[in-house]
């Protein structure tokens, strides 16, 4: 919904598309994959332990409207900003360390044609639930489960809560025990669970990286002719 680091959505295309009603995020981020395509008109329930991210959502989903999203202000490169939603428009590893930033060519692009693309969607996102917690929050419900959490061998860089504060264990454990199907996303040094490749991707300054996929499933397609073989 917003630039953001680590956002799937150049890459959204190459997941599964989702075969139950609801879709779960429990590492939401910007939620690129619940607003790919029709992705967004199943019930979306998003899960985001930054309470500075969490509250972006919380205004999107229940105060904002396409007007008032339009008359923000837009940004000018040298100009110092505050704004945590300016911030993650920097899209750098660095951004949640920094409480105040110098707006960037970058910024400045990325804000405008994020504010446009957030007033214009809005109307698809009205609908969903966010919940400020720990990924372990999640209702435990039959769902595509889409689980993108900060990877493992990043350096504790990226997120306010980052790789460094996750137990990769219990995480594998947990995403086993999910309900319908689950699709859990890595770098290629994952390796708590079966990944396969995915995809290379171009990020952020050109940087090449290999996105890996571990996908399982308990989805059964109705079988509506029964007695032909
Ligand atoms: C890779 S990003 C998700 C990107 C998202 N798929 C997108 O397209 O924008 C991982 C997110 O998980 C959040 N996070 C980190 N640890 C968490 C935890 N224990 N529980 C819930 N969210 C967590 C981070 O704040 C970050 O927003």
């Amino acid at each position: 919904m917003f630039y953001y680091y680590g956002r799937k959505k150049q890459i959204a295309k190459y997941y599964p598309l989702p075969n139950f009603d609801t879709i779960i995020e429990p590492f939401a981020g910007s939620a690129s994959y619940s607003l790919y395509k029709n992705n967004w008109q199943k019930q979306v329930i998003l899960i985001e332990k930054d309470d500075k991210v969490a509250a972006i959502w919380t205004w999107l989903l229940e105060q904002a409207t396409p007007q008032q999203i339009e008359s923000l202000p837009l940004v000018k490169v040298g100009e110092k900003s505050s704004e945590f939603l300016h911030i993650i428009h920097a899209v750098t590893k660095m951004a949640f360390h920094f409480k105040t930033i110098k707006v960037t060519p970058i910024l400045e692009r990325n804000w405008e044609i994020s504010k446009r693309y957030m007033a214009e969607n809005l109307y698809k996102i009205k609908h969903w639930r966010i919940i400020c917690g720990n990924y372990t929050e999640s209702p435990n419900l039959e769902a595509t489960w889409f689980i993108d959490p900060p990877y493992k061998h990043t350096p504790g860089l990226g997120y306010r809560h980052s790789s460094k504060h996750l137990d990769y264990r219990l995480l594998a454990s947990w995403v086993k025990m999910r309900q319908g199907e689950v699709i859990c996303c890595e770098g290629e040094f994952g390796d708590y669970l079966p990944f396969r490749p995915l995809v290379e991707s171009k990020g952020v300054a050109g940087k090449i990286s290999r996105e890996m996929l571990y996908y399982s499933s308990e989805y059964k397609p109705l079988d509506l002719f029964p007695d032909t073989v």
